[in-house]
């Protein structure tokens, strides 16, 4: 694993603070421990579950793997399943399964976005092409199935169902609101479809498979499904950001592939009414349709760009977001007071305040 990646896998339960004061009574030492413990079983596993009967297969799929990652959906598998009996085998192929799932999609994802950088290295499909990408997104996802096969109908139509709603979530936003839609609901719909149900399941595996007791489920759903929506809310504000070296990916993805982010469809909505916003939309909307023919001018483009990040729509996107985090801790509401609670609490807040 490269550790000098700002990405790398740790930014997590660093940002937790497992290692921290705010852990220190005797219980929460112990449960700091175990997350750590089963976070590097995860680890472990994922690069032996890099390995198909092709030495291209193995390359092109510990590619990514090896680029960095947060580890954000193992580590919300890993805590939920402190509710219960803890890191047990089955809680540890899952989390893997989790993990290599949205590894997967990431593949799709950067050939359907066009994006040219993934964790801080040229996006698989630059290197090899979009068939060997897509191919490999598709190995992965037949690894995590393999993985889930063992472990019960429950967890297995979970991961059916999750998948089939992030491919949805991603369909929908390539094929944008209806005309009678409201923009910004399709909008939130697509982020809680395509990335709020795989971190949402990723809370659930934890319980279900900790043999947590059944009430917590319903809360850490709903917790994963908001903190979900919180986190692509977040990401999407990212993808404004300037520093390729600190986020992983380059500045203006979503835009140049054409996919219109909350900050934008503020914009839109703000346009009607005020001439500074409409011009600053006008600017975006002409690079964009320019940059989809690879001539946009690059200097143009990035100052709209940071126009936009420092535009009062792109602080109100944020706003949202800890609006979804705070709904997402309220529905925490039925689990004990303990150092789940806590953590989760901890990992609602540290989502939004991320810049990675
Ligand atoms: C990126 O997810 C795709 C989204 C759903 C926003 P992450 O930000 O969790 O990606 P890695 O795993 O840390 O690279
Ligand atoms: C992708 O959303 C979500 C999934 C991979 C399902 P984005 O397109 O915003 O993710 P990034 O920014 O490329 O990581
Ligand atoms: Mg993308
Ligand atoms: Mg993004």
């Amino acid at each position: 694993m490269n550790q000098s990646n700002p990405t790398s896998v740790r930014s997590v339960s660093s940002a937790l603070g497992l290692g921290q004061k705010i852990f220190s009574t005797p219980e929460e030492r112990r449960f700091a421990s175990a997350v750590e413990t089963g976070l590097d079983a995860v680890e472990a596993g994922l690069m032996s579950e890099m390995s198909f009967a092709d030495n291209l297969a193995d390359v092109t799929s510990r590619y990514l793997l090896n680029a960095g990652g947060k580890r954000v959906r193992p580590t919300l598998a890993l805590l939920t399943a402190q509710l219960g009996d803890g890191n047990n085998s089955a809680v540890i192929a899952a989390a893997q399964a989790i993990e290599i799932t949205h590894l997967a999609s990431l593949y799709h994802d950067d050939v359907m976005d066009e994006a040219q950088m993934r964790r801080g290295v040229p996006s698989a499909q630059s290197v090899w092409g979009n068939s060997v990408a897509i191919l490999t997104g598709d190995l992965l996802f037949a690894r995590a199935s393999k993985l889930v096969a063992g472990l019960g109908e429950t967890v297995i139509r979970l991961q059916a169902d999750t998948f089939e709603r992030l491919c949805l979530g991603q369909l929908h936003e390539t094929i944008g609101p209806k005309d009678d839609e409201d923009p910004i609901a399709h909008y939130l719909d697509v982020l809680a479809d395509k990335t709020g149900s795989l971190i949402a399941a990723a809370a659930q595996i934890g319980v279900i498979l900790s043999h947590a007791p059944g009430a917590y489920r319903e809360a850490v759903t709903t917790f994963g499904e908001k903190v979900g929506v919180a986190f692509q809310l977040v990401d999407d504000v990212i993808d404004l950001a300037p520093k390729v070296d600190e986020t992983g990916k380059n500045p203006g993805t979503d835009l140049r592939s054409g996919v219109a982010t909350l900050p934008v469809l503020y914009l839109r909505h703000l346009a009607a009414t005020d001439t500074d916003a409409a011009d600053l939309l006008a600017r975006i909307e002409r690079d964009v349709n320019i940059a989809q023919y690879g001539v946009a001018d690059e200097a143009e483009f990035t100052a709209a760009i940071t126009e936009l990040r420092e535009h009062r729509v792109t602080r109100q996107t944020l706003e949202e977001a800890h609006r979804w985090a705070r709904e997402a801790v309220e529905a925490l509401a039925p689990l004990p007071a303990g150092p789940v609670k806590k953590a989760l609490t901890k990992f609602a807040e540290s989502i939004v305040e991320r810049s990675s």
